[in-house]
């Protein structure tokens, strides 16, 4: 628990007339009660017992879904739970103008086809030999030293290489684009206003980035992510240039902080579980089964939809305008779905919404699952038993994207 007196001051948003006193609860989502166990292990807490839906004053004063079906069920919707604001609080999320994320159909559509062709299955597989190259040049060069810091030494560096040879863009760019994606989903601030001026300025700071390499690629025929997109058409026309700043920065983000945190989250629990490491070392049908279940046990987003229309929604009165926040994490930790959600069952068929669902349903996962699959091979190949440090305490923070820290592994 965070000491209010002294610490944190953020704003509290009066309570609007239609929301019943019974369903208010204090939840920030920024810094969420009990992370210190986890990000994971925190949200089936704060869920426990709890209705579909609860109202907090907290970040702006919004809805949180606190079911894995009601988290599902709005994404999924999006005639009754709008994607014209998507990140909270609103304010910020009002700043934020990545394309198509902002989009519900049949506006999204033909953007959402155009992301489709460029990183389909197929294409995905064309980079295996470059994903697995960076793979082996960092465990290779981690390997010898019998410890690291997974976090530093390998997941911030693992997809971010991939992702910048996938775009063609220089690899020295990437520390200055990952501060931009820390700044956007894990926005500092105390208000408010304070956050989405840091929002602003990060999404800004994408823009500013993408403005030149767009129009040096503008009618090129490289075959880099960035050249193939903004020469595709939008209903057969070209796109507006702001959709096209919208769109490249979007990538830039998806690409880059979502895997990070991932590879980071999952190899904290193998470190604790070497037990779960026996069972697919060297089984490597096992192990490209079980990849799935990483997905369900380890979710990292956490955004929102925003209420379409006035409308009731399992027994509660919602407005149009409302904010819902929809943490991917739940439907994975869903006993009901997943029994005894914590444990990682490389066995289980897993139900999740890891990569959100709907017509916005990530369109990165095909990578996003080979670059877990590729590190996971590469690392067993290499590390042999390895544990975390001794003393050694992971750093949790939550937010639209949350992270894990301080992953000092030994072997
Ligand atoms: C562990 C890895 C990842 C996770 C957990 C994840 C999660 C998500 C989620 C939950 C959404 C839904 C957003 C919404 O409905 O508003 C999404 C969309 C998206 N993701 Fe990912 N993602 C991952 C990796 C990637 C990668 C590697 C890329 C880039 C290649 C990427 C690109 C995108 C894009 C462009 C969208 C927007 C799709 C649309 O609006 O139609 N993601 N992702």
């Amino acid at each position: 628990m965070t000491d209010t007196a002294t610490i944190d001051p953020r704003a509290r948003a009066p309570k609007p007339a239609h929301v019943p006193d019974s369903l208010v609860r204090d939840i920030d989502m920024y810094a969420l009660d009990g992370i210190e166990q986890g990000v994971h292990e925190a949200w089936l807490e704060i869920v426990k017992g709890a209705p579909d839906l609860v109202w907090t004053p907290l970040t702006g004063g919004h809805w949180i879904a606190m079911s894995g079906s009601a988290v599902k069920e709005i994404y999924e919707d999006p005639t009754r739970f709008s994607s014209e604001v998507i990140f909270l609080p609103k304010e910020a999320g009002e700043k934020y103008a990545m394309v198509p994320t902002r989009m519900d159909p049949p506006e999204h559509t033909p953007y959402r086809k155009l992301l489709d062709s460029a990183l389909n299955p197929a294409r995905i597989r064309e980079l295996e030999e470059m994903v697995r190259k960076a793979a082996v040049d960092l465990v290779e060069e981690i390997a010898p030293r019998g410890e690291c810091d997974f976090a530093t030494d390998y997941a911030k560096k693992f997809p971010v290489r991939v992702f910048m040879a996938l775009a063609g863009l220089p690899l020295e760019d990437a520390p200055m684009l990952a501060k931009f994606a820390e700044d956007m989903t894990r926005p500092h601030g105390n208000t408010p206003e304070e956050m989405a001026a840091c929002l602003d300025a990060a999404n800004q700071g994408f823009f500013t980035y993408v403005e030149p390499i767009i129009a040096a690629r503008k009618g090129g025929a490289g075959k880099d992510l960035i050249t193939t997109l903004v020469n595709g058409s939008i209903n057969g026309a070209s796109m507006p240039h702001d959709k096209e700043l919208g769109l490249i920065a979007l990538l830039l983000l998806g690409g880059l902080d979502t895997v990070v945190n991932f590879l980071s989250f999952m190899m904290i629990y193998l470190a604790r579980h070497p037990e779960k490491v026996a069972e697919v070392r060297g089984n490597d049908i096992k192990l490209l089964r079980g990849v799935e279940e990483l997905f369900r046990r380890f979710p990292v987003v956490s955004e929102a939809r925003m209420v379409a229309h006035d409308q009731s929604y399992r027994g509660v009165e919602l407005k149009r305008g409302d904010m819902i926040l929809i943490p991917t994490q739940l439907p994975g930790l869903d006993a009901s779905e997943n029994p005894d959600p914590l444990d990682l069952d490389w066995e289980r068929l897993p139900r999740h919404a890891t990569f959100g669902g709907g017509p916005h349903r990530c369109v990165g996962l095909h990578l996003a699952r080979m670059e877990a699959t590729v590190t996971l091979q590469e690392w067993f190949k290499r590390i042999p038993a390895f544990r975390l440090a001794d003393g050694c305490n992971p750093v949790y923070q939550s937010g639209i994207i949350s992270s894990a820290e301080n992953v000092r592994l030994v072997w």
